[in-house]
């Protein structure tokens, strides 16, 4: 019988399909409503230590093949944060729930991991690539000896699986194994990819940052490429990000090479309820093709 679950570092996800960071992850009620919306997993908004604003508005704008968003990762802090997952871990207690945390550096992203765990969440999402944020991010998971120190740190300070969010980095595979040998339970490809929209009129950058992450239907070959040339260097297991917005388009990430899909634009495309219609479009298309469970189908793009 066709089922439509993965497991990944030690969490179950039914469907294989989780909240990407960064959208509707801030509230206990905003991941509450998107749990109902069909999502087997959350991975909250990257958090800090301390409170912080983020960037300047405009802080979004829809693009004709996506979208590009610059907020700067503004957040409550860790400890207001953690009232807010109190409060969700009394509404559910049946689906994984992951905690993205960014910080400046090793020490930092250790102290925030471990009062993270506090919480009770399942797992440690390290943002190691937002595009756009000045010391954060991309900054230090472009670099593939700082990764892996970031990630031997937070291992050390947790006792939960802990995944690396990895920027679209040319050398993505050489990232993915330094982090993987520092001991990551898994790998998240891709974040947004460092993008820019001028307006004409004003003559000037639309965000007020001026650059920004680009995300939804025109990444997906990117994210794609990138989960394929980690596959076939990594054994842990890696989770599809980037352009998601159809069965189709999760079921190619799957080939090639990933065991769970992160979601966020879909969300704007399709409405609160996409992770269903994802769900569904899946099955239907692996019921047509005969597969019964989705890790026939892990990574066969390279066989
Ligand atoms: C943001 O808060 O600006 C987005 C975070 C990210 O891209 O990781």
């Amino acid at each position: 019988m066709l089922t439509l679950h993965s497991k990944v570092a030690g969490l179950h996800f039914e469907p294989p399909l989780i909240l990407a960071s960064g959208i509707l992850g801030q509230t206990s009620s905003s991941m509450f409503i998107s749990l109902k919306g069909g999502f087997g997993g959350i991975v909250t908004k990257s958090t800090g230590l301390e409170p912080r604003e983020g960037h300047q508005n405009p802080t979004m704008l829809e693009l004709d093949t996506g979208l590009i968003n610059a907020m700067g990762l503004p957040n409550q802090g860790v400890d207001i944060f953690k009232e807010e997952l109190k409060e969700l871990f009394q509404m559910v207690d049946d689906v994984p729930i992951i905690g993205s945390i960014f910080a400046s550096d090793e020490e930092q992203f250790a102290q925030l991991a471990a009062s993270m765990e506090e919480s009770g969440v399942h797992a440690i999402e390290l943002n190691l690539s937002c595009p756009h944020a000045k010391g954060y991010g991309a900054a230090l998971g472009n670099d593939p000896e700082m990764a892996g120190t970031i990630v031997l740190n937070v291992s050390e300070s947790v006792n939960l699986p802990v995944l690396a969010k990895l920027p679209p980095a040319d050398n993505i595979a050489e990232i993915a194994l330094a982090v993987q040998g520092a001991g990551a339970d898994g790998i998240v490809a891709v974040n947004t990819l460092k993008a820019m929209a001028i307006d004409v009129e004003t003559r000037k950058p639309f965000l007020g940052n001026k650059v920004g992450g680009y995300s939804g239907p025109g990444i997906k070959p990117v994210g794609l490429r990138c989960v394929y040339e980690t596959y076939s260097e990594v054994d842990i297991p890696i989770i599809g990000c980037g352009g998601i917005n159809t069965g189709r388009d999760a079921l190619e990430y799957v080939l090639a090479g990933a065991s769970a899909l992160e979601i966020g634009s879909a969300i704007y495309y399709r409405g609160k309820k996409a992770p269903s219609k994802i769900s569904n479009e899946m099955m239907e298309i692996m019921a047509q093709e005969g597969i019964d469970t989705l890790e026939e189908l892990i990574g066969v793009a390279h066989d």
